[in-house]
Parts: C-alpha cells; structure tokens; sequence
C-alpha cells in the first residue's frame, strides 16, 4: 500500500515567528498517526495567520498530492482570524457538515465554540479539514469528524486510508 501524506499546517503569528513552542500540532500529528494504520507519512508546518501564506501552503500540500491537510487556529471572529477564508478560496467544494459536526460536539463542553467559523472542503483529491488552535480541543474536534474522514477522501479521487473508527458504507 503506498505510503499516504498528511499535512498538519499550523496558523499561528506566534508559533510561526517562535515566540512560543506550539502544542496544537504535535496533538494533531499524535492524533492521525495514533488512529491511522496504514502507511503515512505527517508533515508539519507553521504559518501566520496571513491569507496569502495559509493558501499557498494549503496549495502546495494539495497540488503535491497531500490525502488531508488539516489546519490548526485561526478560525475564530479576530480580525486576524483569516484560516476559513482561505480555505474557502483554494477548495473546488466546500463540506459544511465538518464544522457543523465539530461545533455541536464542542458546544456540549464550551460555550464559545459557536464563536468558531471552522470549516472544510476538498481540492482536487485532498480533503481540507480546520481545527481550532486550543490543543485540548483538536482531538475532541476530530473525534467528532474522524469517522467520515478515509471514505470522504477516497470519494474525492484520493487514496484509501486504513483507519481505526473510519467508517464506510457496506461494501466499500
Ligand atoms: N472548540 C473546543 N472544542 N474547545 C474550545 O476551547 N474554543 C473556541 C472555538 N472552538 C474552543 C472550541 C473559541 S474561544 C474560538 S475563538 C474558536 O474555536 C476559534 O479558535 P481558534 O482561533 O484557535 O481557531
């Protein structure tokens, strides 16, 4: 089976410019390596939460041949908050039961959560998935979309993941 590549972009001013060490990412790439079973390989980037950086690694990451990219921080309503526009721009369609899934299921433990713009979409064959940057939401956040994840990129033309929790219709 042919090795998958995941992108973990991080969207941080701080985190980017090292002003502090970033946990968001770490707790993504333990998450997707600890679930996935099949050959994978996880990338990880920091970037600022600038539109033109976000979308050019989204980009890169996809246009490579990226399976899933997920993102962390910047989903929120600051001004800088800019992760969900970009995602919007770069994706071909846009999957809005993602961050519907995702703010449910955050709701029941903190009431900003509705404050989250979060969303995701496909480009080409990569799923792009936003997380919000608080670490101890990322895995309550996947947790949420996790099942429909492998089947949702293998729809897209992407390759098949073997997963713990991945769910597919009978048959597939
Ligand atoms: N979701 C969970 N599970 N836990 C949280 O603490 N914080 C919320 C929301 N979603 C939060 C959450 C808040 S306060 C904001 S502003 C948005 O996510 C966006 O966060 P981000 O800018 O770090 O992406």
């Amino acid at each position: 089976m042919a090795t998958a590549r995941i992108g973990v972009i991080v969207v941080s001013d701080r985190a980017s410019r090292g002003e502090y060490a970033d946990e968001g990412g770490p707790a993504a790439r333990e998450y997707l390596e600890q679930r996935i079973t099949s050959p994978v390989e996880v990338k990880v980037r920091l970037v600022p939460d600038e539109r033109p950086a976000i979308e050019a690694a989204l980009c890169e990451m996809a246009d490579a041949g990226f399976a899933l990219v997920v993102t962390t921080g910047g989903t929120g309503p600051a001004p800088r908050d800019v992760t969900p526009e970009a995602t919007e721009a770069v994706c071909d369609r846009m999957l809005p039961g993602f961050g519907e899934a995702m703010r449910a299921v955050s709701l029941r433990s903190v009431p900003t959560a509705v404050l989250s713009r979060q969303t995701a979409g496909h480009r080409g064959g990569c799923l792009i998935v936003n997380l919000p940057g608080r670490p101890g939401a990322i895995a309550e956040c996947l947790d949420a979309v996790w099942g429909a994840i492998p089947y949702g990129i293998e729809l897209a033309g992407g390759p098949r993941i073997e997963a713990e929790g991945a769910f597919r219709p009978r048959g597939r």
